[in-house]
């Protein structure tokens, strides 16, 4: 009997031990090289005075960096699992829009893998084909990065179709428009590297903005039975990040579903310092009505921080 056991317990030693060593020797790096960066002289993007020579090093033309958000409260696809954070805004992306607020969009056409391209077609004519490969979320997988896609899915939802659909257009439209994610910036690319880099990256931006505990704070919370000035929502953001994001607005102005917020960045937009500056673009929600910031339906949401 003690000797059985004994050996169940080396057993079990033994088998933890292999899983560990394989785990540590599968999972790939996947970040840009920025050794050719280090000898620049660095500025904040969109605050340069000398044209940026290495946009490996700094986003260019796309320097002002847009981390987005979401506020809704069902995903249409509650039956299958797909829900909302409890007490958190969820992942719209992190855009490259150029200095002066206008952006680029599908940059890279060999890089496409969304599968509902929006716009289907660029202003200058040229047509996005759907992507009708794999789901995104295996070439993540192909990196081992499990927890990224644990994240993803807690925190990165869509609204009327599955999660995937959404990070690979997200992808699609904005990373490839971004110089620092750009295929040539990987010392020997290993394919869809970037990809997990720009996961890593958005996710990363989106700690930097806790809206739903920034706006707690300051006593807003999500209620069926009492609207929000647009003065005061802005002012509790404006008081903790010191510069004025997009809010966005649907049903006329009155119902708070967004928001935007732009910044500046020094190094990569992987890895650099964010600079938080104005919103380039007015709030589309009413600055007399009152706004709702609705609570969720319950069984749209779940706990997902245990
Ligand atoms: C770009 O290259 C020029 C010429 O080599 C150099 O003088 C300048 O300092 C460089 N600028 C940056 C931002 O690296
Ligand atoms: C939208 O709001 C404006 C200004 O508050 C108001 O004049 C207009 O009637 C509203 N429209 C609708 C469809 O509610
Ligand atoms: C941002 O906007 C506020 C309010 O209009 C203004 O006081 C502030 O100077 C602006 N910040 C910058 C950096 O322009
Ligand atoms: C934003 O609104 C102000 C007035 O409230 C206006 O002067 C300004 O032109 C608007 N900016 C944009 C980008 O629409
Ligand atoms: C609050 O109102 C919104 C919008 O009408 C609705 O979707 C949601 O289910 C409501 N939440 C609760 C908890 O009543």
């Amino acid at each position: 009997m003690v000797v059985r056991l004994s050996l169940a317990v080396t057993l079990a030693a033994l088998s933890v031990t292999a899983v560990q060593t394989k785990s540590h020797r599968d999972i790939p790096d996947t970040f840009s090289s920025i050794a050719s960066c280090v000898d620049e002289p660095s500025t904040f993007s969109c605050e340069n005075t000398a044209p940026i020579n290495n946009t490996c090093c700094s986003p260019t033309p796309g320097g002002l960096v847009l981390q987005t958000q979401f506020w809704s409260t069902w995903t249409g696809l509650e039956r299958t699992g797909q829900l909302l954070p409890e007490k958190s805004w969820t992942i719209h992306g992190l855009w490259p829009d150029n200095c002066d607020g206008s952006f680029e969009q599908y940059c890279d056409l060999s890089r496409q893998f969304d599968p509902t391209p929006s716009p289907a077609i660029l202003p200058d004519g040229t047509v996005v084909p759907a992507w009708k490969g794999p789901g995104i979320d295996t070439f993540v997988s192909q990196f081992g990065r499990q927890d990224l896609l644990d994240f993803m899915q807690k925190y990165w939802i869509n609204q009327g179709a599955p999660n995937v659909d959404f990070w690979g257009h997200e992808f699609s439209k904005h990373a490839t428009c971004t110089s620092t994610f750009d295929v040539a910036c990987y010392q020997s690319y290993k394919k869809h590297q970037d990809v997990v880099n720009f996961f890593d990256a958005v996710v990363r931006a989106f700690h930097r903005y806790p809206t739903f505990s920034m706006l707690a704070s300051a006593g807003i919370v999500p209620s069926n039975q009492t609207a929000y000035s647009l003065d005061s929502i802005q002012k509790a953001l404006v008081s903790q990040t010191g510069a004025i994001p997009f809010l966005g607005c649907q049903a006329n102005g009155t119902v708070l579903t967004e928001v935007w917020y732009f910044s500046h960045v020094l190094g990569t937009e992987q890895f650099g310092t964010y600079k938080n500056v104005n919103s380039t673009t007015n709030s589309t929600c009413s600055k007399t009505a009152g706004i709702w910031y609705y609570e969720r339906t319950k069984s749209s949401e779940r706990e997902v921080r245990a």
